[in-house]
């Protein structure tokens, strides 16, 4: 999704914003633009395309200016093309924007009425010309800003520059997030705190309707009654260089194989050695709770359909999970006493966060598993516990998912116990299970290339099913999700029961099928389904333990051994093969694996 920079100082800021475009690259974008306050006008180069074009841009014609604004742009409104990129400028003021103006048109037509003349086809424009026209009325910078602000109906994180005032930056936030950089004789605001990681450690984040004035030694901010308010300045870990792809070729397959480490790390925070949980207290006891809603997009909502199966089977605690776009809309009856889980990597999400207001309307109790713990999801959450997988920027989302899992069935088996539903040496086996997860995941990593080799023959596929039972049916829509977004071949994930009720009548010798098949209870039956694929010529690809596949007693095309494990495990383990087969599949295709077509990594809009 789109994301914004601005700086405002006493050096030169093209290339420091455009340092700061490069790390919010990762968010997914189609085109960039930079501009900056020159002897009295604005200044702007815009490009399509990678930050590349738009640095030749700067080299060939380079921008002066000690004040600016820059932003990938993620198309809502209006092609890809120049005019469309940001920033958006009239001859008094230049906008960035992330999010979405909903009454764009009533305000875009209320504005050409008055005769300004627009450029691009975007909802952003509107938010220029707004500006503008209440300081042709003779308003201030900061009057005609907190003017606009109130005539904009939608999502947005906005950076402004005026004509005229060299010495200000304004930035403001609704819907979308905002961080506000204090440095020395400097002043910032990014989409993200990594936007800004070089330049200062010390961070603001605008609450929601705020607003702040930045001068390059002094930040003032206010609140959406315009009152002027604090925000606590945080000060953050995140490293000042680059965060790099090391030895990698792409950082989805760095953070691939950093999923040992960090399931450990959050492992370490949520358990004892000796296989006990160390959870942090909750502000609600699970024995009376009734009723648990799980939401989330995409792969944050697999992982929270997995821990539907979890607390179900486990704590014997009735889960509903919803995709989150789906769920804020639905108008659900929630039952009181009930606890709301947000599922979310980036804590962005626009459905999500939109999902859990509703769920705090109906007085549900929030707890939220995200990545971020400044995110707005975070924040609005009555409780978090973090994942901590550290920053994930490759697009398809790999560490984050495992690090969910994680959390999340260690609050699966912490509302276990308090319920009495698990005895206390079932309750230790898991965790020893879990603990030995990132040790086992190495050995499939070790074995990477038989995987990658596997690739190759996927690489020609028009469509792949992936089959799971029961825990591992998340993970099956999970791989096809993984193949489908990186590799653009079309996959579906489908319980391996619902075969026979439709997807059977696709097998024929084209088809490949992945079928996840660990030890446990269900492997019989998913063993039975193997068969029926096999009997029609489909390609079986069986990813099991040893054991599973010496006794699956049918021809499969190829086999991926991983180590034995619990079966309530098994999801973390079998999450890594088909990440892995999805991203060599990727590869043989020669695909942008890190930033695919059409992709954002933070979806901040509806
Ligand atoms: C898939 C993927 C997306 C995200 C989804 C939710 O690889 O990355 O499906 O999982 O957009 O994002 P977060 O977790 O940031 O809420």
């Amino acid at each position: 999704m789109c994301g914004i920079v601005g700086m405002i100082g006493s050096r030169p800021v093209s290339p420091l914003l455009l340092d700061g475009l490069r790390r919010l690259e990762y968010r997914g974008y189609d085109s960039a633009g930079i501009a900056t306050l020159t002897n009295g006008v604005i200044d702007i180069r815009r490009a399509t395309g990678k930050l590349d074009q738009l640095a030749q841009r700067l080299v060939d014609q380079p921008l002066a200016g000690h004040v600016g604004i820059g932003h990938t742009r993620w198309a809502t409104h209006g092609k890809p093309t120049e005019a469309n990129a940001h920033p958006h400028a009239t001859a008094k003021v230049a906008v960035v924007h992330n999010g979405i103006i909903e009454n764009y048109r009533a305000l875009r037509t209320e504005l050409e009425a008055k005769g300004h003349a627009f450029a691009s086809e975007t909802d952003s424009e509107t938010i220029a010309h707004l500006i503008t026209d209440y300081l042709d009325q003779g308003l201030t910078p900061q009057q005609a800003t907190a003017a606009s602000l109130k005539r904009l109906e939608g999502a947005f994180a906005l950076g402004i520059v005026f004509v005229g005032h060299n010495d200000l930056l304004i930035g403001a936030r609704r819907g979308s997030p905002l961080a506000i950089g204090f440095g020395d004789g400097e002043a910032y605001l990014g989409s993200d705190a990594l936007a800004l990681a070089p330049l200062t450690n010390r961070i603001a984040y605008l609450e929601e309707g705020d607003w702040a004035e930045l001068y390059a030694g002094k930040i003032i901010i206010h609140d959406a009654a315009d009152k002027i308010v604090d925000r606590k300045i945080h000060i953050t870990a995140l490293s000042g260089a680059m965060i790099g792809k090391g030895q990698y070729r792409h950082f989805m397959l760095k953070e691939i194989f950093e999923q040992p480490a960090v399931i450990g790390d959050t492992l370490s925070a949520l358990t004892t050695p000796d296989d006990a949980l160390a959870m942090p207290p909750l502000p609600f006891d699970w024995k009376d709770v009734p009723r648990v809603t799980i939401v989330g997009c995409g792969t944050a909502c697999y992982a929270g359909v997995v821990a539907k199966y979890w607390f179900e089977q486990l704590a014997r605690l009735p889960v509903e999970v919803d995709i989150a776009s789906e769920f804020r809309y639905r108008e659900a009856p929630m039952q009181a006493g009930g606890v709301t889980i947000a599922v979310s990597q980036s804590g962005e999400t626009a459905d999500t966060l939109a999902a859990l207001h509703y769920a705090k309307s109906q007085g549900q109790k929030i707890l939220a598993v995200v990545n971020v713990p400044q995110s707005s999801i975070a924040r609005l959450a009555d409780v978090t516990v973090p994942t901590m997988a550290g920053p994930e920027i490759g697009v398809a989302s790999t560490k984050a998912f495992t690090t969910q899992l994680t959390v999340l069935l260690c609050l699966a088996l912490t509302a276990a116990q308090a319920r009495g539903a698990i005895d206390a040496a079932r309750a230790k086996a898991i965790l020893h299970a879990l603990r030995e997860i990132p040790a086992q995941i190495n050995a499939v990593l070790r074995d990477e290339h038989h995987i990658q080799e596997l690739a190759h023959h996927l690489a020609d596929a028009r469509d792949v099913l992936y089959l799971g039972r029961g825990l591992l049916y998340p993970i099956a829509m999970e791989g096809s999700l993984k193949l489908k977004e990186i590799s653009y071949i079309h996959a579906e994930g489908y319980p391996a029961g619902e075969l026979k009720h439709g997807p059977i009548a696709l097998i024929d010798e084209n088809m490949p099928v992945v079928v996840l098949a660990p030890g446990g209870a269900l492997y019989e039956k998913t063993a039975s389904n193997i068969q029926e694929v096999a009997a029609r010529g489909g390609k079986v690809i069986m990813i099991s333990d040893k054991s599973g596949i010496a006794h699956v007693g049918a021809k499969t095309f190829w086999n991926i051994a991983l180590p034995e494990t619990d079966a309530a495990v098994a999801p973390l383990l079998y999450s890594v093969p088909v990440q892995l087969l999805a991203y060599y599949t990727a590869i043989a295709k020669g695909t942008d694996v890190d930033q695919p077509r059409n992709l954002a990594k933070s979806v901040t809009v509806e």
